[in-house]
């Protein structure tokens, strides 16, 4: 298969290694079958594999490349198989899985390795690869336009062969990436798929594919209901398993068993997480200083702007390492989504200038958010972005370390969309809530719910499951956080910005505003103007 074919079809072969290695741990874990089944079996690996280790079992095989239907044949013949088995060309998204799987009799295994691409990337290449209606799991608006909406083919197969087995007792046996068999079974779980019980063994994918994802060999027996969680093994050779991740209402956690036991720290956050910037276009958004009053961007261009849209920002490394003193600036076009941008001609004229040499860069923008929208628009932007304080988290690090951040002479740091924060308008009040978030209950709580291997590890909806009020008893800073929980929101000077974020807040009481400032966070943190000084920098307020 050519390259462009071989991504369109997610054409990743399986060595015949490991697929023996698949079957003879499914064979250790009691499992015969009458039937072997491969939707998608390209050379027939597998189909090798399940003739040695089911000897008495039929075996089917599809794919949509008649040249590898015709490799699996001659392999199958090969090793004197061929009378039990049925190879043919057949398309999986045409195929009437219902009839054919529910009228098999017998012991049924479903066997194999589903196409390795995304619905995008065949979309992108104007490929056929889909299943017919693309927004299968009903996901509609804002979801479908930032991407919520894009799915790994093999999920939705997999879900197809989930709906198609309903109630009819069966095993799965699929390599995938961890992240599909997840969805797979949160999908099943959620929607009564009835899978009975569900297991997964890391595979080493760099090894056997050269692929650098988290893959894993899911197994799940269907036919009727059973626990929602699954052991999960570092290996296929594992002898016992290393976490048990499940269902915890809508959403999966990591290791259910740690969760179950600190489920008390879970609740609604009384603030709204907020995520950074998004402008997709660093290379001339963003700017380091460079000699005088100019700044380079990263297309190496040196230009002089005014200072009064550049705003300081930190992403999400600099985050996780602790560097929280910026280094370079982002231009802000807005300040909420849809303000118009063209007054930046008069107010700020020389970058209007710099936008507008680039807006080429702008106009071909990929994600659909910005379509129909004004040149140079941002997302993530809004007055809870020109908070003075902030606390901020990677969204890219596993282990979350929440920093506080000031403002840089007069001038709110800004983060960029690989980071999720809290906007405050006192530094005591940021710096109480960064203390509970890094207490040991929480980074324990946070434990049990963020995935190994997962790219996105923190997200917003995980950040809002964070009880604030029962992490700060359990971290004994309850009484600093009932302090800042009887501010009246609505009537103190003080504290505008909590009420600008309290959008689901309870508030009632009335009280002292906050006093707790921590130490912990040293220094670092208030001498983040020394950049302003050091690039001898004007940051007009
Ligand atoms: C990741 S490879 C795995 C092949 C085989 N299952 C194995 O384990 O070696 C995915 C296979 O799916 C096949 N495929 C892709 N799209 C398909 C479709 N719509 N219908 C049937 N097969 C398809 C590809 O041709 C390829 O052989």
């Amino acid at each position: 298969m050519k390259t462009k074919s071989r991504i369109e079809f997610g054409d990743f072969q399986t060595p015949l290694a490991l697929a023996r290695e698949v079957c003879s741990r499914l064979q250790a874990e009691g499992i015969t079958a009458d039937i072997v089944i491969e939707p998608t079996c390209g050379q027939g690996a597998f189909l090798v594999a399940a003739a040695e280790y089911f000897p008495g079992a039929k075996l089917f095989g599809w794919d949509i490349n008649q040249a590898y239907v015709e490799e699996a044949t001659k392999e199958l013949k090969q090793i004197g198989v061929l009378k039990r088995a049925c190879v043919a060309c057949q398309d999986f998204f045409a195929h009437d899985w219902e009839s054919e799987l529910q009228q098999m009799p017998g012991r049924l295994l479903v066997l194999g390795n589903p196409p390795w691409v995304t619905n995008s990337v065949v979309s992108a290449m104007n490929g056929s690869n889909l299943p017919a209606k693309e927004n299968f799991l009903g996901l509609r608006g804002i979801a479908a336009r930032t991407g919520k909406s894009n799915f790994d083919i093999s999920e939705w197969m997999l879900i197809r062969l989930v709906r198609a087995l309903r109630g009819r007792e069966a095993t799965i046996a699929m390599l995938c990436k961890t992240a599909t068999a997840r969805k797979l079974l949160r999908y099943a779980w959620q929607n009564d798929g009835r899978i009975a019980k569900a297991v997964l063994y890391q595979i080493d994918a760099a090894a056997y594919f050269g692929a650098s994802v988290d893959a894993c060999l899911l197994l799940a027996r269907t036919g009727s209901a059973g626990p929602e969680t699954a052991n999960v093994f570092d290996s296929l050779s594992a002898a016992k398993p290393s976490v048990r991740m499940g269902l915890a209402g809508q959403d999966l956690v990591a290791d259910i068993v740690a969760y179950r036991r600190m489920r008390h720290l879970e609740g609604l956050c009384p603030f709204q997480w907020r995520s950074g910037v998004k402008h997709d276009c660093a290379g001339v958004m963003e700017l380091r200083p460079a000699r005088g009053r100019n700044f380079e961007n990263k297309l190496g261009e040196v230009v002089e702007l005014e200072t009064k849209n550049l705003f300081p920002l930190l992403k999400c490394t600099d985050l996780a390492n602790g560097h929280t003193i910026p280094e370079r600036f982002v231009v802000v076009t807005q300040r909420r989504v849809g303000d118009d941008t063209t007054v930046m001609a008069e107010t700020v004229p020389r970058t209007w200038r710099y936008l507008q040499s680039h807006r080429k860069k702008f106009e071909a923008r990929g994600s659909r958010i910005y379509k129909g929208r004004m040149p140079f628009a941002l997302f993530g932007i809004g007055d809870y972005a020109f908070a003075p304080w902030k606390v901020a988290v990677s969204g890219l690090h596993r282990a979350p370390t929440f920093r506080v951040i000031g403002p840089v002479k007069g001038k709110p740091v800004f983060m960029d969309d690989t980071c999720y924060y809290l906007p405050f308008e006192q530094e005591s009040q940021a710096r109480l809530v960064a203390d509970i978030l890094n207490s040991e209950p929480c980074r324990q709580f946070l434990q049990s719910l963020i995935f190994v291997g997962v790219k996105r590890s923190v997200t917003v909806d995980l950040l809002q499951r964070l009880n604030l009020s029962a992490i700060a008893e359990e971290a004994g800073l309850g009484k600093q956080w009932r302090a800042l929980e009887r501010t009246d929101y609505k009537t103190s000077q003080l504290v505008p910005q909590l009420q600008l974020v309290m959008e689901s807040a309870h508030q009632t009481a009335k009280g002292a505003s906050p006093k707790h400032v921590s130490a912990r966070y040293g220094r670092g943190d208030k001498n983040v103007s020394q950049v302003a000084d050091k690039v001898g920098l004007e940051m007009p307020k």
